[in-house]
């Protein structure tokens, strides 16, 4: 049921307040006067020193599902100061890469069902990895064959494009890494100020959807573009390539999400006066190098649209000559779910405009249980 929506997708994208809180329910202590600010992951709880003792933690998982991972790798690595490798799965298949018993791995999948994904379970199974899944389809054959995990709860997703399951997927991952962090004196303000910023994320998200009608005003001037380009680093390099990849499946334009700090090695020399370019540019320890990013492809004449925390644009934009998008700030960790939902907005109304179909978009599945 669409509801007042027009397409699945719209729905999901605009229901993104109300998923996250549903994944977070029940899921973050409040915290008072006795009582530490904690998370409380129900199906981790009786793993949690394993993975705390793990060699490593790799993330492994197919299109959307690997980057949210991508997103949370940053705040895993932070807090647990385990190290976070990814894994593309097709691709730790097709190595048959190494995974060893002392690891964790962990199974990114909305539907639970994708075959890749599940073979590469088959194939850490066998080597006695600890495997969790972080799954949004209780019952699945990932969430039934995983040691333990974690259902993101977001609701049936129906769009072909994931949207609020990437939201719910960060979210979740993001308390993984204060589950795993564990409490301690060094870390209690920054675990307090994720935690904090978590209760408030939904709302934030309420606010950066208020952006719909920029965006699609955005989407008509890109309307007849060939190509897309996004540049992102830090927390955000996911955010590019997320952002890139809903660009490409639904509203079937080409665009390539591109980590900021190889620009100069390479990606510029495709910058001109006609391609069109997303940099974003929140505020973390990554932006005064995005600032100089934006210099440089501007200096080259780049058709710039800068995405930068609300009050950022006169510090972003040389001389007013870029398009600015301007998010709400949150804890630069959970920033990229704030961050993705203009780019989701974007692509949803480019395939409109261009009168493609949103939902079910050409040669794609929901679910590829094939290989
Ligand atoms: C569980 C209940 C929830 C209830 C809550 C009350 C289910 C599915 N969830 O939520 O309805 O409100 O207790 O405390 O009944 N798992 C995997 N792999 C995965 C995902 C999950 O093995 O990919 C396992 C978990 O380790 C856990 C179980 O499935 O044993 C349920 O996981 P989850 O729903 O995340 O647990 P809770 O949040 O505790
Ligand atoms: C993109 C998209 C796909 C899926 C991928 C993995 O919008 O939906 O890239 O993310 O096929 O699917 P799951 O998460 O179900 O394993």
């Amino acid at each position: 049921n669409k509801g007042k929506y027009e397409h699945y997708m719209q729905k999901e994208i605009h229901e993104q307040p109300e998923s996250l809180t549903t994944t977070m329910r029940g899921r973050l202590i409040r915290g008072g006067s006795c009582k530490a600010k904690s998370v409380l992951l129900g199906g981790l709880k009786d793993h949690l020193k394993t993975i705390r003792r793990s060699r490593r933690v790799v993330f492994i998982g197919c299109g959307t599902s690997y980057n949210a991972a991508l997103a949370a790798r940053p705040i895993l690595e932070e807090l647990s100061g385990v190290p976070v490798t990814m894994e593309i799965a097709s691709d730790l298949v097709d190595r048959q890469g190494p995974i060893y018993r002392e690891d964790t791995a962990v199974f990114v999948s909305q539907s639970g069902e994708t075959a890749d994904t599940l073979q590469a379970l088959e194939y850490a199974l066998e080597n006695g990895a600890l495997c969790v899944g972080i799954t949004n389809t209780v019952g699945s054959i990932i969430a039934r064959n995983t040691h333990c995990g974690v259902h993101i709860n977001a609701g049936c997703e129906i769009g072909v494009a994931s949207t609020k399951a990437y939201t719910s997927q960060i979210v979740v991952m993001a308390m993984v890494a204060l589950a795993i962090g564990g409490d301690t004196i060094s870390n209690q303000a920054r675990r307090e100020a994720i935690i904090d910023g978590l209760f408030d994320l939904p709302k934030k998200v309420r606010e950066v959807l208020k952006l719909d009608q920029e965006m699609r005003d955005l989407a008509k001037l890109l309307i007849a573009e060939q190509s897309l380009l996004v540049f992102g680093r830090g927390y955000n390099y996911a955010t590019a390539l997320e952002g890139a990849l809903k660009v490409k499946e639904v509203a079937l334009m080409h665009s390539e999400g591109i980590l900021a700090g190889e620009m100069k090695h390479g990606p510029l020399a495709l910058v001109d006066e006609n391609l069109p370019i997303v940099v974003i540019a929140t505020r973390d320890g990554c932006f005064s190098k995005q600032q100089s990013v934006i210099q440089q492809l501007h200096a080259r004449k780049g058709r710039l649209i800068v995405m930068c925390s609300r009050g950022d644009a006169a510090s972003v934009c040389p001389g007013g000559s870029c398009r600015v998008i301007e998010v709400p700030q949150v804890e630069d960790c959970l920033q990229p779910v704030v961050n993705i939902v203009p780019l989701q907005l974007l692509a949803y109304h480019l395939t409109v405009l261009r009168g493609f179909n949103v939902d079910q978009p050409r040669n794609l599945a929901k679910s590829v249980t094939t290989q």
